[in-house]
């Protein structure tokens, strides 16, 4: 049997905290209101010029050179984002050709938040195949480039950020990726989609003004269907591993909303102290809200050698997945 094992993490966020107190100058809200309906306090958001593939470079570079593989070892780079330099090369590609990753392939992989889990999923599927020995797993996301800051319902929500997983094939225990699981419904473009800039409507004058560009998004439908997919996906996850919930030892959901986070653990029976939480800070980075949250239960001494994780998301698509890893 052949598992995906994780041998280097790595993230980066931008330096700009932008505060709710801040976006109290921007649009009609308030702290109060920011942290009582997602628990969010600041979020980072990037300078000018500042791209996608800086902020996944950035992240892949610490997780290669925690791995201590050689960057010619690379074979496949993935990177789960909505928010890419531009529609085509693919930010995999830029992100090789900044890191000189010369042997990899590399391609982008778009499903909202979920990004990252798909991305990983995918990886270990090339890995396991016996295809590719070393991969390279990114989810990044500048949302605050497609967030529209006159629109209160979203433009507290999001933050800018990305993180990375070195995975390698491991044929000698049980340590690494145990099971992944995806989902997708597609007809749900009415409550979360950003439709401006592909084939359906290029940008033109007309969809600049009608601020077709931004995200639009209806947010008290997607709660409902955040909590129950994120409950049917983990649970789908631990009992393919015939696990108990009590078995996991840390939960690193999607960091988009405390109350989503806190509902779902609820349903599943995971004490709070089980559960990773930093949405506080970056707010919901979309994919790369669950690597920077690996990143940081790693670093912080909540992640160790042979703890059992589990990891879901939901995001566009609608998508949702999980995935259980053995660390
Ligand atoms: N400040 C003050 N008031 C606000 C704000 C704000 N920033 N935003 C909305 N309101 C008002 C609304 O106008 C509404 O007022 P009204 O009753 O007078 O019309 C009131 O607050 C309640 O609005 P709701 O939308 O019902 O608020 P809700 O309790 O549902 O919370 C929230 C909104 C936080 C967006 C929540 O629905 C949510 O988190 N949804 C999930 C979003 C999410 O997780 N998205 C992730 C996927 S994103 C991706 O894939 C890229």
């Amino acid at each position: 049997m052949i598992y995906s094992k994780v041998i280097g993490i790595g993230s980066f966020v931008p330096e700009r905290v932008l505060t709710n107190d801040e976006l109290c100058g921007i649009v009609d809200t308030s702290d109060e209101w920011i942290t009582s309906r997602t628990g969010i306090k600041e979020r980072r958001i990037a300078e000018k010029g500042l791209t996608t593939s800086d902020i996944a470079a950035e992240a892949a570079k610490k997780a290669i050179e925690l791995s201590g593989l050689n960057p010619q070892d690379v074979e496949l780079i993935l990177a789960g984002t909505i928010t890419p330099d531009m529609i085509f090369p693919s930010t995999s590609c830029i992100v090789q050709e900044k890191l000189g990753l010369k042997n990899a392939a590399a391609f982008d992989i778009s499903a909202g938040c979920s990004g990252f889990i798909y991305s990983l999923s995918v990886a270990d599927s090339f890995i396991k195949s016996g295809k590719y020995k070393n991969v390279l797993v990114i989810g990044a996301d500048l949302l605050s480039r497609i967030t529209d800051y006159t629109d209160r319902s979203t433009c507290v929500l999001f933050g800018d950020g990305g993180g990375a997983v070195v995975l390698t094939a491991n044929t000698e225990n049980t340590r690494g990726i145990l099971s992944t699981h995806m989902h997708s419904e597609g007809g749900h473009d009415d409550i979360l989609m950003l439709k401006g800039g592909g084939s359906l409507m290029p940008a033109s004058l007309e969809s600049v003004n009608s601020r077709e560009h931004y995200i639009k998004m209806k947010g008290s439908e997607l709660f409902r269907y955040a909590v129950n997919y994120l409950k049917a996906v983990a649970e789908e996850a631990i009992e393919f591993n015939n696990l108990k919930a009590e078995d996991i030892d840390l939960f690193v959901p999607h960091q988009a909303n405390i109350r989503i986070i806190e509902a779902t653990a609820k349903k599943l029976r995971f004490p709070m102290e089980k559960v990773f939480i930093n949405v506080e800070k970056y707010g919901n980075t979309s994919s790369g809200s669950i690597p920077i949250a690996l990143d940081e239960a790693y670093k912080s001494g909540r992640l160790k050698e042979g703890s059992l994780v589990l990891i879901d998301a939901i995001g566009a698509g609608l998508t949702w997945a999980s995935s259980i890893i053995r660390w």
